[in-house]
């Protein structure tokens, strides 16, 4: 059964709007593993536009499942996440002016940082997952460089317009999950995935973590957080199980 990482960043968002101490990112953590989260993802950026220093801290205190921290491979963060020691660490790119991330890690470019970075974390034994595209080359430098796993970038399928375009990203995504798998790699997946897209993917077997924040912190709104989370889970089991009998989505 794959698990459900749920990313908490947009409690801090709203809490940073006004720079003030609510909503806090510790209750959401509590408030998503009474819904059932297996994790809960977090992304220390570099501009601290939402999640702070200090949740780490307190978060890796308080958490009580897995606890996931998104991070790029600059200096200061590598060593917030050595000293914090979460159970996992995600390695993402960063860029100062994008909204969320974009796209996946260019492992090739980097490899030897990445390996570098990894070696690091694992020495403190902490997972190290890389967030990389569907490509065979990032899969392949990604195992190479040491890493536990991978996280399939799925926006191209989140975004996807036409039926066609829609086929074409999960047959990506299906490749990228065979090729990390038979590297050796924990396949998880993750970025746009919905409450209407999720069932497609989460029918694939063989992935091991879905990450997923925007819609489950969207639908918070209006039916509490817990109850977003258990939705979430409903969904993902659902697909799983249709799987498990032989039925599509
Ligand atoms: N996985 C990674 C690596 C991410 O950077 C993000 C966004 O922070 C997510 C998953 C969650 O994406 P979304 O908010 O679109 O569900």
């Amino acid at each position: 059964m794959a698990g459900l990482g749920v990313n908490i960043d947009h409690v801090a968002t709203v809490r940073q709007a006004r720079r003030t101490i609510e909503p806090d990112p510790v209750w959401a953590a509590a408030a998503a593993e009474l819904g059932g989260a297996d994790g809960i993802t977090i992304h220390l950026r570099q501009d601290r536009r939402h999640i702070g220093d200090r949740d780490v801290e307190l978060l890796k205190q308080v958490v009580k499942v897995k606890l996931n921290l998104e991070m790029s491979l600059a200096d200061e963060i590598v060593r917030i996440a050595l000293k914090t020691r979460p159970g996992q660490a995600t390695l993402v790119p960063e860029n100062r002016q994008e909204v969320t991330t974009e796209g996946g890690l260019d492992v090739v470019s980097q490899a030897v940082r990445v390996a570098e970075v990894t070696a690091a974390l694992q020495d403190e034994g902490i997972e190290v997952s890389a967030f990389v595209d569907p490509e065979p080359d990032q899969i392949a430098a990604a195992a190479e460089a040491g890493c536990d796993a991978i996280e399939i970038h799925t926006g191209r399928y989140a975004n996807a317009a036409t039926g066609a375009e829609t086929a074409a990203a999960v047959d990506a995504i299906l490749d990228g999950l065979n090729a990390g798998r038979k590297a050796g790699l924990v396949v998880h997946g993750g970025h746009g995935l919905t409450y209407t897209n999720i069932e497609r993917i989460a029918g694939i077997a063989g992935f091991s973590e879905f990450n997923i924040g925007h819609s489950i912190i969207s639908r918070a709104i209006f039916v509490g957080l817990t109850e977003a989370v258990r939705e979430m889970k409903r969904l993902i089991d659902r697909a799983e199980a249709r799987t498990q009998r032989g039925q599509k989505a």
